[in-house]
Parts: C-alpha cells; sequence; structure tokens
C-alpha cells in the first residue's frame, strides 16, 4: 500500500473512541506515527486498545493522557511528543462532545464544558501545533509546514434545537478554522475542517439504536446510509496528505449528503 504519510508524526486528540479513534487508525495504516490522545484516566484502556489495534496491523501508535481544554496540559503534551519524537507534522483537531439541554434549561456549566472542550481545546491544540510548525518549517516529508484537520459537523451549518452549545461551538470552529488558515497559508501551514453527519459512535447512539430511530434518522440522509468512523478517518488522511495540497481553509461535509435539505426530495 501507499504509505502516504510515511515518517510523519500525528497527533489525533480524543482518539479513544469514535471519530478520533477511526481517524487515529487510518493515519496510522497511512504510515504516520499516532499520538492517540485521551482526556481523563478512565479512558485509558480504550485509547490503549486502540493503540493496540493499530500495531497489531503493523502500524506505529502510542497514547497520551491530556485534556485539550487546560492549557498546561496542551502545552505539556506538546513539549512531551516533540521531545520525543522530534516534531508534529499533522494534527487531527478532534475532541468533541455534547451536553444538551433545551434552551432556557441550560445551565452555564453546560454551555461552558462543550465550548471548553469543543473550541477552547482546539484553539489550544492549534496554536501549539502551528507554533510547531513555524518552527521546524518545510522538512521534506510534506509540501507542507504542517496540516491540521478541525474536526466540525454538519451542525456549523444546520441549526440544531437543543443542542445551542454544540452548534455555537461548531460555527466557532468553522470561523476559527477558516481565519487561522487565512493567517497561516502564507507559511506553507494547511488547515481544514471535516464536517461529519451521522455517523455510529457513541455520541450518537439513541439516534440509530433502535429500528424506529433509524428509521426517522435515515430521512435526514439522501445516501440512507449511517456513516462509519472510516468514511472520516480517509477523508483525514486525504486532507493530511500531499493529495489536498492545494486545498485550504474549506470545510469537507462527509455527511451522505445530510446538509442537501432532504426534506426538498419530494416536497416544495
Ligand atoms: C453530532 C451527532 C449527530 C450528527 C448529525 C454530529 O455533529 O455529534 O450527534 O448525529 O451531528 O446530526
Amino acid at each position: 500500500m501507499d504509505k502516504k504519510l510515511k515518517n510523519q508524526i500525528a497527533i489525533v486528540t480524543g482518539a479513544s473512541s469514535g471519530i478520533g479513534a477511526g481517524c487515529a487508525r487510518e493515519l496510522a495504516y497511512a504510515g504516520a506515527t499516532v499520538v492517540v490522545n485521551y482526556p481523563v484516566p478512565g479512558a485509558k484502556a480504550m485509547a490503549e486498545s486502540v493503540v493496540d489495534e493499530i500495531a497489531a496491523n503493523g502500524g506505529s501508535a502510542v497514547s497520551y493522557k491530556c485534556d485539550v481544554s487546560k492549557e498546561e496540559e496542551v502545552q505539556q503534551m506538546f513539549s512531551d511528543i516533540i521531545g520525543q519524537y522530534g516534531t508534529v507534522d499533522i494534527l487531527i483537531n478532534n475532541a468533541g462532545l455534547q451536553k444538551d439541554a433545551p434552551f432556557t434549561e441550560m445551565t452555564l456549566e453546560q454551555w461552558n464544558y462543550v465550548l471548553s472542550v469543543n473550541l477552547t481545546g482546539q484553539f489550544l491544540c492549534a496554536r501549539e501545533a502551528i507554533k510547531e510548525f513555524l518552527r521546524r518549517g518545510v522538512n521534506g516529508k510534506s509540501k507542507s509546514a504542517g496540516k491540521i484537520v478541525c474536526m466540525s459537523s454538519v451542525h456549523e451549518v444546520i441549526p440544531w434545537a437543543g443542542h445551542a452549545n454544540y452548534a455555537a461551538s461548531k460555527g466557532g470552529v468553522m470561523l476559527m478554522m477558516k481565519t487561522i488558515a487565512q493567517e497561516f497559508a502564507p507559511k506553507k501551514i494547511r488547515i481544514n475542517s471535516i464536517a461529519p453527519g451521522a455517523i455510529a459512535t457513541p455520541i450518537n447512539h439513541s439516534a440509530w439504536d433502535t429500528q424506529a430511530h433509524l428509521q426517522e434518522l435515515l430521512k435526514l440522509i439522501p445516501q440512507k446510509r449511517v456513516g462509519q468512523v472510516e468514511d472520516v478517518g480517509k477523508a483525514a488522511v486525504w486532507l493530511s496528505s500531499d493529495d489536498s495540497d492545494y486545498v485550504n481553509g474549506t470545510t469537507l461535509f462527509v455527511d451522505g449528503g445530510m446538509t442537501l435539505y432532504p426534506g426538498f426530495e419530494d416536497n416544495g
């Protein structure tokens, strides 16, 4: 197989499960050495099993605990990884969560928690990654000095009642991503987002766990299937590789057509 990310070091945040784990596997199979970040001690076993699976398939990965919403922890993670491997080439800015509530019942804690991980966490990790990309410059492993893929959501454009904190965080990710892509493109740093639709992971289990829920969900997906984490992981590999060298500041929707106004299929 063509190893497009050979010799590159990739940090994937929130990689102990779901889309992050899928990205970690695909990047490792594309030749990157992958740091499988996890947030709390309780997620260590899951992160280790992602690492073991990658190793069993001939890839290279290590786990690393860091809460991306904490400035010192993020700085420590980057300094440890750069100390160990010499640099970081790719950041998959993935860690994210939902704390859903009707708007008038949403607590400040729920609001702040989601924004602190989904948006501030991406800011903190992107800032450390970009500092390292600028320090190192283009190193012969890639045409870019570094690549960042921000995990957004279809909810960077689709309003989502009952999820104001989450939708606001993803709308924020969109313009943070575009702004820093504009700022650092002259330095040969590429920054893009992936906007997944409904991908089968623990975060949306209740949306597809029964036939009735699944049928409701499929009404929102023109392609009539729920996405798999590999669908997102393969997009992350492409955005991290030189195959997408002229792609910068864009959001790639990996959503089976969820953003195509499926309500208009037979109406309007
Ligand atoms: C959310 C999922 C949801 C999907 C489509 C994602 O960003 O995290 O819970 O199923 O968007 O609505």
